[in-house]
């Protein structure tokens, strides 16, 4: 069960002098919107029965394509953060007719009482907002450092925690999380990413890791195999740094060990500009092109298509989160060489312009006894571009040790 999605249609007197559906009717829409799901959950009332108003503290709009008089919108709404007093809602509005993107837009609120001080979010709301969020299927939500954190759970076996790279969710592994059997799979989406809490602060790489290890905590389990791609790689790094003891073997994919050069942190920067501006269709539009190979992107459109998505899909707060989180991670150069004792595979896409072989082949090199593949026709999603391969790789790598 979903939060239930609602159609309007657009009406002249909402549109402009060009017939555009206009800003401020939008924001009505998106309103209108939440105030019927309310509606047809736990009633239009649900604030004032406890004495507590949702204040608007905060919108940010991501504008797509113009709507006009009679076009019926969609709209489609999740909970992205439900904290004591405050909570943040992610809606989009799509055309029915052509399932075209119209805009998508974060709304934070905050619960104040009449006097405007801040007051407990009314609990019939967050359960009603809660219970829709726990269907998603082999998914559960595990509340971690008071964020809900969606973590896809299968299978028996020794442990591999999954962890995916910027800015995407944890579905990028779902060729691996589907073909390894004998092995508890563990995928969890990151704080900001994916179907967790996108909070609207404290993104840090060092809290990434802790959410991890946190994760583990409540799943109970000791030890794992961890697999990271790329951002993922800079969390297994700070995991590596303060969890070292559950860390039984280590699968590198498409990362490096040094920190941001200055040039890098500036373009972080701009990319977050990029994503407060543009949204973040705008950081699809840029990355998509770096993160797959040519052969992928012409011979492959599903892939890329799916890559997209998830892209498109982050909130805002989460990218900008991890764009910070990454730009001021420490170097672990000085980390690969005390790993000897940790059976390590490197992989990487023998097209990865990112995070180029010669770059992972150095840092195998570091690893005392870490073995390097290089996966042909794959850039920098090597799990997604070529998924046969991959497994196949990290399985012979997974069995050698357990
Ligand atoms: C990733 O795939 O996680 C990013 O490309 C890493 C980065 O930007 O450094």
């Amino acid at each position: 069960m979903s939060l239930p999605e609602i159609d309007l249609v657009v009406y002249p007197d909402e549109c402009d002098a060009f017939g555009h559906l206009n800003q401020a009717s939008f924001l009505s829409l998106f309103e209108r919107a939440r105030w019927e799901m309310l509606h047809r959950g736990p009633g239009m009332d649900v604030f004032t029965r406890s004495g507590a108003w949702p204040a608007l503290r905060k919108t940010v709009i991501d504008y797509r394509a113009a709507a006009f008089p009679g076009d019926v919108l969609r709209f489609h709404q999740a909970l992205t953060h439900h904290g004591r007093t405050s909570f943040t809602m992610r809606q989009t509005a799509r055309r029915v007719r052509d399932d075209t993107l119209i805009a998508s837009a974060e709304f934070v609120f905050v619960c104040i009482d009449r006097e405007g001080r801040p007051v407990a979010v009314p609990p019939e709301f967050g359960t009603y907002m809660q219970a829709r969020r726990q269907s998603l299927g082999n998914v559960q939500r595990l509340m971690v450092h008071g964020v809900n954190l969606a973590v896809e759970v299968r299978g028996e076996g020794p442990a591999l925690l999954f962890v995916h790279g910027y800015p995407l969710d944890r579905t990028m592994w779902h060729n691996q999380m589907e073909a390894l059997e004998g092995y508890q799979r563990i995928a969890p989406d990151l704080r900001g990413m994916g179907q967790s809490d996108a909070p609207d602060l404290g993104y840090s790489i060092n809290i990434y890791a802790a959410d991890l290890a946190a994760l583990l905590e409540v799943l109970n389990i000791e030890q794992v195999v961890l697999c990271a791609l790329s951002m993922g790689g800079y969390i297994a790094f700070e995991f590596l740094r303060h969890w070292r003891s559950r860390v039984r073997g280590l699968i590198l994919m498409d990362t490096r060990a040094e920190a941001d050069t200055p040039e890098t942190r500036r373009a972080r920067d701009a990319a977050a500009a990029t994503a407060r501006e543009g949204g973040a269709e705008a950081i699809a539009d840029v990355m998509l092109p770096k993160l797959l190979a040519q052969g992928t992107l012409v011979d492959n459109p599903g892939t890329a298509t799916r890559v997209r998505q998830m892209i498109a899909n982050t909130p805002v707060a989460g990218i900008v989160g991890a764009l910070a989180a990454m730009r001021d991670r420490p170097g672990s150069e000085s980390l690969l060489p005390t790993l000897g004792d940790l059976p390590t595979l490197v992989i990487v896409g023998e097209a990865d312009s990112l995070t180029p072989p010669d770059q992972a082949r150095a840092m195998a090199q570091a690893i005392p006894g870490a073995t390097l593949a290089v996966i042909a026709g794959a850039a920098h999603l090597p799990p997604l571009e070529q998924p046969e391969e991959v497994t196949r790789r990290m399985q012979e790598f997974i069995d050698a040790i357990n």
